[in-house]
């Protein structure tokens, strides 16, 4: 079997002061990655902030004859987040993982939602993953070499009551994956989704008590493992709960050509089962390989 091995490589992983994000940096360190743990060290709906966080894991990898650093930088502040990559960079040279974790909740049900929550956790979950992206990316393409996890969710892939914002800034995340896996290819720069489910902080009140035991956070950091290791597939979306490991899709059905006529609206509508019919549906390498298909049945109407 493959063996997983992060020795030599160094690792950033947001929001690791708690929750998954501090087994993540457990776990690669144990592996023998060097890891930058940052936290802002806030309550589940971002509120406050406390640099302890992060230390305290820290203190946990060193006392586990590990090598990490403490960062307390908010994943909003793109100064913060730079400052943060250069830490590494001036600490160790490097940074060859990333794994964009943090998160907040703002839950409420659209009609009574606050343009202000949607806003925030838009900032946190996607703008925070971009700036920290953004901020390691030069520095993967000069070493030909990066791997990077946005952290998706359920939510974002399938929804669910009371997380308009949450959804929208997961789902974001995985469009984001999408174009950075095919941009970053050519320099070895593999980038995956994982979506979890585990019993934290941010899932206590949701789930009763017997879900949340067999959601343990640990069955969550083997999929973390694969996607950030050399060995990663790239633009996969991990979904990972209770030790099942599964992959999501966005999907294309074969679909029904109907030509633009006068009546289309009403032939579409009538073919509508058809159209969703998801037997043969693929997975379009890219966004312009989808278009190109569609052509394609136009061109062959013709003959
Ligand atoms: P958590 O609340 O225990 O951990 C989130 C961490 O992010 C906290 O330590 C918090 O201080 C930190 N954080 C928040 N805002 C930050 C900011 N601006 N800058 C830096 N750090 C910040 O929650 P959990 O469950 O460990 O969540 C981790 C990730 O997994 C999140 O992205 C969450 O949305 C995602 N997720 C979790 C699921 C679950 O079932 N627990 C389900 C789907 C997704």
């Amino acid at each position: 079997m493959d063996k997983i091995d992060f020795t030599g490589r160094v690792a950033i992983v947001t929001g690791a002061g708690g929750g998954l994000g501090r087994l993540h940096a457990l776990a690669l360190a144990a592996r023998g990655a060097k890891v930058v743990v940052n936290d802002l060290g806030g309550s589940v709906d971002g509120s406050g902030g406390s640099a302890s966080a992060a230390q305290k894991v820290v203190d946990e990898i060193r006392a586990a004859g590990g090598q990490a650093l403490a960062n307390g930088a908010s994943v909003t502040d793109w100064d913060a987040v730079q400052a943060m990559v250069q830490q590494a960079m001036d600490a160790w040279g490097r940074v060859d993982i990333v794994v964009n974790n943090a998160g907040i909740l703002r839950d409420k049900s659209f009609a009574k939602m606050e343009l202000a929550d949607f806003r925030l956790v838009l900032d946190v979950h996607l703008m925070g993953a971009v700036h920290l992206t953004k901020a390691v990316w030069p520095h993967m393409v000069a070493a030909k070499y990066g791997r990077i996890l946005m952290t998706t969710s359920s939510t974002g892939l399938y929804g669910n009551f009371g997380q308009s914002n949450y959804g929208a800034a997961k789902m974001a995340l995985v469009g984001l994956m999408q174009t950075l896996s095919i941009e970053g290819a050519k320099h070895d720069i593999r980038v995956n989704c994982l979506a979890p489910t585990a019993a934290t902080r941010m899932t206590e009140g949701l789930l009763p008590p017997e879900v949340l035991d067999a959601l343990r956070p640990e069955a969550v950091v083997p999929a973390m493992l694969v996607a950030v290791s050399e060995q990663a597939p790239s633009r996969m979306i991990f979904a990972a709960g209770a030790g099942t490991y599964e992959a999501a899709h966005v999907t294309l059905t074969r679909g029904v050509h109907l030509g633009v006529t006068p009546d289309t609206p009403e032939r579409l509508l009538a073919a509508l089962p058809r159209m969703a019919d998801r037997s043969g549906e693929t997975v379009p390498q890219s966004g312009a390989e989808q278009g190109s298909n569609e052509v394609r049945q136009a061109l062959a109407a013709r003959r």
